[in-house]
């Protein structure tokens, strides 16, 4: 049985979360491997429409064991809300929902600091989600970070001390007025351990035995490849590595037991927060994207900043990812256009180049060299076969699969798990093997 990684092949929003809960019943369990809050997975079925931050999507089905990775940032009072807004809306997550001991705690003066940053940087600002999740990836870096295991331990009240002395320290420096107290912290954690203790082991340890036993794991990435804190449009970047090679370390799973990669591909491009975005539209095109794909954040409520597909990027994601098969998302978006423009250059300082430029300066200058390709004016939402799909839509994916070197082998063209395009050969197929039968069903119950 494969195990894979579903990664935002964008700066996140791609669809993953309508992607990983369609898949899961091909799997046994689904992990997280990094960020925390900060993503907003939306999951739409029936009449249901749920938005996950920290819980993996796996959760909504009734048999998936769900795991928050140590290369996680947890915030207990987010993490408990999430969890009694799905048992409320009658999820059951007993037994099946494992917390990693090694992961970091994000703690309420890590937001304080996130937020007190931003308002210093004034116009420089990054545009964080203001959830806390560089402040707390930096505790962690720094080796004063608190780790869930840590909430148990004898010891919580002099750990709390350094992590609050450091991140105090910050605070101040950054302007922040707040003052931090670590008497109310402390009773606060405990609160937390008390509530957490029965989901937080050694998942990493849960997970080899699951290996072990033959069962298939399913890796849900958050953000995307362009927010990745290493290789992304630093430093406009989150604070973690989105990218497949995350999963491994974030997990707690050797490289060579991650057999495939899904690559979500949004068929248009979407960024929340700042940060250069060479094929962003101020026009009514991009107006267009928004309106029609309804784009605003799913955890900020911000309006995101909408352009043409970028190939530039796309081509480097593929090369950082290693993808096997793409999961295109949002073609229904593109439906009512007679004209779809797909970036596959760009031109800096008159020289075109097909590589994307780690320089900030050089991002911020360049311009998208375009080619322009037919709409088809036709709905494309719930077609079940590709050659269903109107000619120009084909010859849109046919495009984008000879430009980034992978096959598309999902098309979602609807928000709901009937509005997908299985492709029943192909690489993810050919991974999936007798499981695909579990995946095809999932997507005719609807
Ligand atoms: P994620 O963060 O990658 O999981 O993506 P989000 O959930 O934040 O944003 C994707 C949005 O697009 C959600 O509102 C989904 O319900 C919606 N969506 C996903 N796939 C499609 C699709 O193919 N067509 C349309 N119209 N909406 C989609
Ligand atoms: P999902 O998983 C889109 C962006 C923020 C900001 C930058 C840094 O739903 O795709 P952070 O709070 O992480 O320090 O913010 O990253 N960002 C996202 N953009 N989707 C997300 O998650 C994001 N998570 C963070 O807008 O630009
Ligand atoms: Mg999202």
């Amino acid at each position: 049985m494969a195990n894979l990684v579903i990664i935002g092949m964008q700066w996140g929003d791609e669809g993953k979360g309508k992607i990983v809960d369609l898949i899961c019943p091909a799997f046994d369990a689904v992990a997280r491997f990094q960020g925390g809050h900060n993503a907003g997975h939306t999951v739409k079925f029936g009449d249901q429409h749920f938005s996950l931050h920290l819980i993996p999507s796996g959760i909504l089905h009734p048999e998936m064991r769900c795991v928050l990775g140590s290369g996680m940032v947890i915030a207990p009072d987010a993490f408990l809300s999430e969890r009694d807004g799905l048992r409320a809306g009658g999820i059951d997550d007993r037994d099946r929902l494992f917390l990693s001991s090694r992961a970091t705690v994000l703690l309420p003066c890590h937001a304080a600091l996130d937020q007190a940053r931003e308002r210093a940087r004034g116009d420089a600002a990054i545009g964080t989600t203001s959830r806390g999740i560089g402040p707390a990836y930096e505790s962690r870096a720094g080796r004063y970070g608190l780790r869930l295991v840590d909430l148990l331990a004898p010891d919580l009240e002099e750990r709390l001390d350094r992590l609050v002395g450091m991140v105090g320290g910050h605070l101040a420096a950054a302007g922040g007025d707040e003052r931090l107290e670590v008497a109310p912290l402390l009773e606060q954690c405990r609160r937390w351990a008390d509530e957490l203790a029965p989901a937080i082991c050694d998942t990493e340890a849960l997970l080899a035995g699951w290996l072990a036993a033959g069962k298939g794991l399913l890796f849900e990435g958050a953000q995307g490849t362009l927010l990745d804190r290493d290789h992304g449009t630093y430093p406009f970047v989150t604070s973690s590595n989105c990218t497949t090679g995350g999963a491994a370390v974030g997990a707690g799973v050797p490289p060579t037991r991650i057999d495939g990669a899904v690559g979500i591909l949004k068929a248009y491009s979407t960024r929340v927060g700042a940060g250069p975005f060479v094929t962003e539209l101020h026009d009514e095109a991009g107006e267009f994207l928004r309106s029609r794909g309804n784009e605003f954040g799913t955890t900020t409520g911000r309006p995101r900043r909408c352009g043409w597909l970028d190939l530039v990027a796309g081509r480097f994601s593929q090369r950082l990812n290693g993808i096997d098969a793409i999961a295109l998302t949002k073609l229904d978006v593109l439906d009512d256009l007679d004209e779809i423009k797909v970036c596959t250059a760009y031109r800096i300082d008159g020289r075109e180049t097909q590589e994307f430029p780690a320089s900030l300066h050089d991002l911020e200058r360049a311009e998208p060299v375009y080619r322009s390709l037919p709409g088809w004016r036709q709905g494309t939402v719930g077609a079940l076969e590709r050659r269903q799909l109107p000619a120009a839509a084909q010859a849109y994916i046919e495009f984008i699969e000879g430009e980034i070197g992978a096959t598309v082998d999902l098309i979602s063209t609807g928000p709901r798990r009937e509005e997908t395009i299985v492709s029943t050969e192909g690489p993810l197929a050919a991974l999936l093997g007798d499981r695909l039968e579990g995946v095809l069903a999932e997507r005719s119950a609807g």
